[in-house]
């Protein structure tokens, strides 16, 4: 009986790493051995008291004392992926691995266990949470055969290397944070095979190529792509992600502004600085109308705002800054009910309404906008409004409706068991860093507004073992209430409070290239 059956009628592609156990003759003190005369036996596991089990892997040989105990096969399969990722841990700094000896893996810092979703009698690793570890080293094959883990959170380490394919096998794994590590190479395929997968972090690594399609029908919640180095335009097929929060600032993307957006009726946040979008803004834009954050500074959008923008009932904070738009702010716009934050400026606006300039915060300097201070020259204006801008050559389009409407539900992933509802008051708090570290001031801003999602449809609720967002976690920066007064002194030229891609508790993230731009909205130091 596999520990997988009954999770769904879909078939789980089981994916077993390159694992060998052998058996052979040896002196039990011997922990590491590199030579065997024993040829290797793959398949099942073989149990056998008297001899010594050796788990084998791309010629390093890890071998699992015989006097140890494991309560169960789960964690006995935990102990060989994590004594396998520790063997490939070149520097730890906190000595955050120190303690990972022994078969009780659940004691080991950072590694969580809760019940088993198939078999609550046993306990299994459900959360490893190395946050802030400054670990460097690489994730092995093995971490595959933590079969049940759900949350895996490695943000600021110095992780190398990619992310194993060997993933395949965490079916269970809600949340994937290796924010702020040192993860090269293209988009990390395995990842948009995960069928319980709904928050992925990549921020600040040096990913880099193209988005897959699959990574905008995938039913995510949220996306953070940030401070990486893709390139390439964006799909199509975009507008299909459910997200609530969609983050690509700081990267090379290129071309259109996806149409297919106006699909995205869940989107609360959208954060696209600093690429190289260059195209005019779709109208379906004014479709967002859970919308709260739209930040597209920094990039060379072109033609005049579309009138639907004073659509987006739910706008809050609002950046078109340091683009090449034009033409006229319209009042609706200005006078959108929540907007209390509107950027605009460095682009070639040659009109705005009285009424922007009523906002609680505003930026307007460097256009061409008449009697206002600090506007571009006249014949800088001239020069530029001279050249007439047709959206039509950018061939943003959206492309012919397919056939088969789009689904966001989870058709092929298989629906998890109810789990126990009780709140596991056991489970440490997975945001807090491990005790080694001093404490941040606030924990990793993971969790932007995302509970306030409602599942989708064929969505069983998150594991019981997701910890609540931090109650010390101020609401999220960017999700300030309309309603509540502010508490916040209004800053005059810079957003009230910085985009969410701004990752408090990361350290300062790799110097900048050197002529980078820097945006007001990319300030990265820490909150008061
Ligand atoms: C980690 O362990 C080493 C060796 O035991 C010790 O010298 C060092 O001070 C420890 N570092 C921390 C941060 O505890
Ligand atoms: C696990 O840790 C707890 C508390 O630190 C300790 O009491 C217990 O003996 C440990 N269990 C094992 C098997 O090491
Ligand atoms: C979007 O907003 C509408 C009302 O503005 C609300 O009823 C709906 O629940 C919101 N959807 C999401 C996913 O937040
Ligand atoms: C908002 O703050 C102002 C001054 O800080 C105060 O006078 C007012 O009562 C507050 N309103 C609410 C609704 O709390």
């Amino acid at each position: 009986m596999h520990h997988f059956a009954g999770h769904g009628s879909c078939q789980n592609k089981l994916f077993y790493p390159v694992i060998f156990l052998i058996l052979f003759n040896a002196s039990p003190t011997n922990q590491i051995s590199d030579s065997s005369d024993d040829p290797p036996h793959s398949g099942p596991e073989i149990e056998n008291s008297n001899r010594r089990k050796l788990l084998s892997y791309n010629g390093d040989i890890l071998a699992i004392n015989p006097s140890l105990a494991f309560e169960n096969f789960r964690l006995k399969n935990a102990y060989i992926a994590l004594q396998a990722w520790k063997e490939a841990i070149l520097s730890d700094p906190y000595n955050i691995t120190e303690n990972w000896i022994g078969s009780n893996v659940c004691n080991y810092t950072g590694v969580f266990c809760w019940h088993s979703i198939d078999e609550a009698s046993e306990l299994t690793v459900a959360g490893i949470d190395i946050n802030h570890g400054d670990i460097a080293g690489k994730l092995p094959h093995e971490l595959g055969l933590l079969y049940d883990i759900a949350l895996f959170h490695i943000n600021s380490n110095r992780f190398c290397g990619t992310i194993p394919e060997s993933f395949l096998n965490l079916q269970l794994l809600f949340e994937l944070d290796v924010s702020n590590n040192r993860f090269v190479g293209k988009f990390p395929d395995v990842v948009v095979q995960l069928p319980a997968l709904r928050f992925l972090d990549l921020r600040f690594n040096e990913f880099e190529g193209e988005l897959p399609r699959q990574v905008f029908e995938r039913n995510f919640d949220a996306l953070f792509i940030n401070n990486n180095r893709f390139s390439s335009e964006l799909p199509d097929n975009f507008g299909n992600s459910p997200v609530s929060v969609m983050v690509l600032a700081n990267n090379n993307f290129q071309g259109c502004i996806p149409a297919s957006l106006g699909k995205m009726t869940k989107l609360n946040e959208l954060l696209l600085i600093n690429n190289n979008f260059h195209s005019c803004l779709p109208n379906e834009i004014g479709m967002l109308k859970n919308l709260t954050v739209l930040d597209l500074s920094y990039n060379q959008i072109v033609g005049t705002l579309p009138e639907s923008i004073g659509e987006l009932e739910s706008l809050e904070q609002l950046n078109l800054g340091h683009n090449m738009l034009s033409g006229k702010i319209s009042s609706n716009i200005c006078t959108l009910p929540n907007l209390n934050n509107f950027v605009y400026d460095h682009n070639y606006f040659s009109e705005e309404s009285p009424a922007c300039l009523n906002l609680q915060a505003f930026a307007d300097q460097e256009n061409c906008l008449r009697g206002r201070p600090r506007q571009r020259s006249a014949l800088d204006c001239q020069r530029f409004l001279s050249n007439e801008v047709d959206c039509s050559t950018y061939k943003c389009a959206l492309p012919p409706p397919s056939p088969t409407p789009p689904t966001t539900c989870c058709t092929c992933s298989p629906p998890l068991p109810p789990l126990p509802s009780a709140s596991p008051p056991q489970l440490p708090p997975i945001e807090s860093p491990p005790s080694p570290l001093p404490p941040p001031l606030s924990p990793p801003n993971y969790f932007p507004p995302l509970p306030a999602l409602s599942p989708p449809p064929c969505f069983t609720p998150p594991p019981t073992f997701s910890p609540p967002p931090p109650s010390i976690a101020p609401s999220s920066p960017l999700s300030p209430s309309p309603n509540q007064n502010s508490s916040s002194p209004p800053a005059p030229n810079l957003p009230a409070a910085p985009p969410s891609f701004v990752e408090p508790s990361l350290p300062p993230p790799p110097p900048p290239c050197a002529n980078q731009k820097i945006s007001p909205s990319q300030d990265m130091s820490p909150p008061p």
